[in-house]
């Protein structure tokens, strides 16, 4: 056993990833299966040298390895071939800035996503999951991925703009985001960025898409100025910071690319971690009971810290299908890792999927099992093993957010439906900007809450 008290002095391997080939790198192997090839790193080395296309890159497969990148984002900056794109959509902002302006920007928005501000929204999540699912009919069938992505999306539009002021425009805001969420994917995964500067009918839409979303949100903002009143929201808590350090507030532009990132970051997350806790619980009854035992017994309930059983099942939805499957870093200064050298420039890759699918940090590790998260059990987690959320100063401030949408959404759906996926439907993680799944179909089957004796 390694000794675990001094990461500088321990012995670390550094190795190859197999399956290189001349020009193509490993390109092939990360095409056809990039979730088995990134898990299966860490049996060859701690940190493992992989060539994505032209770039070469360092996949850092070892816990204490990636806390070590984590907390100095001086040395290892936000910043890697892909993620470069999603200025596309919001500029430079909290979720794509470079440290030299992450501290700034972490201040003046941190606030708006105090517990106490974000407590308020659940009555808009709560509104907008019942709304949807009164529309279910018993033994129907929902395509449940569109349709929870129709449901954040509206949460997350509403939250942030919660007064009149945002009228009809929230509504072509959530027709524009689809489409340019979709076209930045595509773009961000190009082989050949001019194809998309060709004057083709995709393109158009999408150009045209995404200048009536900056548009609408700008529009928005001039509003609230002109309005002058903390309406309780995210745009307000935005529009109101000021940061006493650098003595700035968020400039318009600022404020339009936060609410880019927001949407970004809080529709599919969320919508994707629902979706594979519902499969989930399809295949595993005995968990499904659980939970519905718990939703009946807390009806109604907005307390989080009650939901016991329902927060165990968004850990472990969280640990097998975390959305960060590759994560990526840019070394800013010549230094090294592992004891390897690593020059200016050189990218380094993380995957939460992959750390936390690691059977030497969880036995048994591709089980779905929500008793991991009972509190004696989860103490035994090794610190770092465990990182859906990210960690050090660019951990996800919607952190708390996403656990009470995930949470409360499930315990609603738990009360009203059991859902079973259509026989015959082939669901499968697929690793898009975050780890995606595709359509998943499921079939409606409304629940009579169990008595209190049977909950027990
Ligand atoms: C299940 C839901 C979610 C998961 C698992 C998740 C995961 C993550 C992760 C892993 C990071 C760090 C990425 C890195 O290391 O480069 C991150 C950052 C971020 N997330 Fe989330 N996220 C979720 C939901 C949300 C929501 C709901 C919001 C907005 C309300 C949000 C907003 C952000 C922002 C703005 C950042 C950038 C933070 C910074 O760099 O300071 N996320 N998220």
């Amino acid at each position: 056993m390694r000794d675990l008290t001094d990461i500088n002095t321990r012995s670390w391997t550094v190795a190859t990833a197999p399956g290189r080939l001349p020009v193509l790198g490993h390109a092939v192997p990360l095409r056809r299966a990039p979730l088995e090839f990134l898990t299966s790193l860490s049996q060859h080395g701690d940190l493992v040298r992989l060539d994505l296309g032209r770039h070469p890159a360092y996949m850092v497969c070892h816990k204490d390895l990636v806390s070590q990148v984590l907390r100095d984002p001086r040395t290892f900056d936000w910043g890697g071939p892909f993620y470069e794109k999603t200025k596309l959509l919001m500029g430079n902002t909290l979720g794509n800035c470079p440290y030299r302006d992450h501290r700034r920007m972490r201040r003046l928005v941190q606030p708006s996503f105090r517990l106490s501000r974000i407590a308020s929204y659940s009555k808009v999540m709560h509104d907008e999951l019942a709304a949807e699912m009164d529309t279910w009919r018993p033994g129907g069938t929902v395509e449940l991925n569109d349709t929870l992505h129709a449901v954040t999306a509206r949460v997350g539009a509403k939250v942030l703009m919660s007064t009149d002021i945002a009228g009809d425009a929230v509504e072509q805001i959530l027709s524009c985001l689809p489409i340019v969420m979709d076209g930045m994917y595509r773009r961000v995964v190009a082989p050949w960025a001019g194809l998309y500067r060709l004057p083709t009918p995709g393109n158009r839409r999408f150009e045209a898409a995404r200048t009536q979303l900056r548009d609408l949100v700008h529009g928005i903002i001039a509003e609230y100025r002109r309005a002058g009143v903390d309406h309780g929201d995210l745009m307000s808590g935005l529009l109101s910071a000021h940061d006493e350090e650098s003595d700035t507030a968020l400039t318009d532009v600022e404020v339009h690319d936060m609410v880019m990132n927001f949407l970004a970051a809080a529709t599919e997350t969320t919508a994707t971690a629902l979706c594979w806790a519902l499969y989930e619980l399809d295949r595993n009854r005995e968990c499904e009971r659980r939970l519905h035992a718990e939703a009946d017994r807390l009806a109604g309930t907005d307390d989080l810290s009650t939901l016991t059983y329902t927060r165990q099942v968004i850990n472990e939805t969280l640990r097998l299908y975390p959305p960060g499957w590759m994560m990526t870093r840019i070394v800013s200064e010549d230094t090294s890792l592992a004891g390897h050298p690593l020059p200016a420039g050189t990218i380094l890759v993380y995957s939460s999927y992959a750390l936390q699918r690691d059977p030497r940090m969880f036995p048994d590790a591709d089980r779905f099992d929500p008793d991991r998260w009972l509190s004696d059990r989860a103490a035994e987690v090794p610190p770092g093993a465990m990182i859906p959320f990210g960690s050090g100063s660019r951990k996800c401030i919607g952190d708390n957010f996403a656990m009470m949408e995930t949470v409360l959404s499930l315990t609603q759906i738990a009360a009203r439906w059991s859902l079973r996926l259509v026989p015959g439907t082939k669901v499968r993680a697929e690793p898009r900007a975050l780890v995606a799944m595709g359509p998943l179909p499921m079939v409606t089957h409304p629940r009579r809450a169990t008595t209190r004796q049977e909950a027990a």
